[in-house]
């Protein structure tokens, strides 16, 4: 187990020796390398197929493939010190079971996978390549044995978990409402929530895949003001912390 300084350090020096592990794990070259991460975000966005999806969970699980591995390596090689931040948020909350739902690559599970004060870190993710990724990875770093591989919050046979991480994830489904009410039925009275989102396809249209509907936000709102009280935090990010109200 490591202290969170180092833990923090090893993330801004090599992002958990993410590079490498993409090598290993897709057999690529170093100069294949920047050719997987350059332009990942454009074509993550030209796989999306538009209105024709009529499950958002298809894209994840069917369509992108390794696609999406891509393009969230770029960003969080590239925006080390955001993503740093939210590992330094965890850091303050995270303890004993850890449920990471639609944890992609790995970096936030990984990282409480290496705190000393989480027992188990259950990584929740529709995508198998992320799956088996963040597997490969967790071996090669060490922690294997704190991390169960799942699809589904049902899969992990956990019936309450002392902390929630889902980050950048409630935007892409089609119910995100529904989503965090499963969460608060998966809390006791001491856990903690750690929820951000962004319900914005962007300027040009770089997120087609981004749930920006009124009304699902609007309902999203809702459920999220009768179900959950804010827990202060001082870290400028704009995830927040949660717990149940009742
Ligand atoms: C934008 S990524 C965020 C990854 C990670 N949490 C991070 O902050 O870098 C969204 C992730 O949610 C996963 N995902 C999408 N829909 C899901 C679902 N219904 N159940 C579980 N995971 C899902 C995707 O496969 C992807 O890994």
């Amino acid at each position: 187990m490591k202290d969170n300084s180092f833990i923090l350090k090893e993330f801004l020096d090599n992002a958990f020796n993410l590079k490498s592990h993409l090598m290993e794990f897709f057999s690529m070259q170093e100069s294949d390398l920047d050719g997987f991460l350059s332009n990942a975000k454009i074509n993550l966005a030209n796989l999306h197929p538009g209105d024709a999806l009529s499950d958002a969970s298809d894209f994840y699980s069917d369509i992108v493939g390794d696609r999406h591995v891509a393009d969230l390596a770029a960003w969080h090689i590239s925006s080390k010190d955001y993503i740093a931040d939210t590992l330094k948020l965890q850091q303050r909350f995270s303890t004993n079971l850890v449920l990471d739902f639609g944890g992609g690559i790995g970096t936030h599970a990984l990282a409480n996978a290496m705190s000393k004060k989480v027992e188990q870190v259950f990584f929740v993710d529709i995508n198998e390549t992320n799956r088996n990724f963040v597997e490969y990875r967790a071996k090669e770093l060490g922690v294997e044995k704190k991390l169960t591989f799942c699809k589904t919050i049902k899969d992990t046979q956990i019936s309450k978990f002392d902390t929630i991480v889902c980050l950048d994830v409630l935007e892409h489904l089609d119910n995100p409402a529904a989503q965090i009410e499963i969460f608060s039925e998966i809390m006791n009275s001491n856990s903690i929530a750690l929820f951000n989102w962004y319900f914005f396809k962007g300027e040009k249209n770089e997120y087609p895949f981004h749930v920006d509907d009124s009304k699902i936000i609007e309902k999203f709102f809702k459920t999220l003001q009768s179900n959950f009280l804010e827990v202060f935090h001082p870290i400028l990010i704009t995830t927040r912390a949660y717990k149940k109200i009742r």
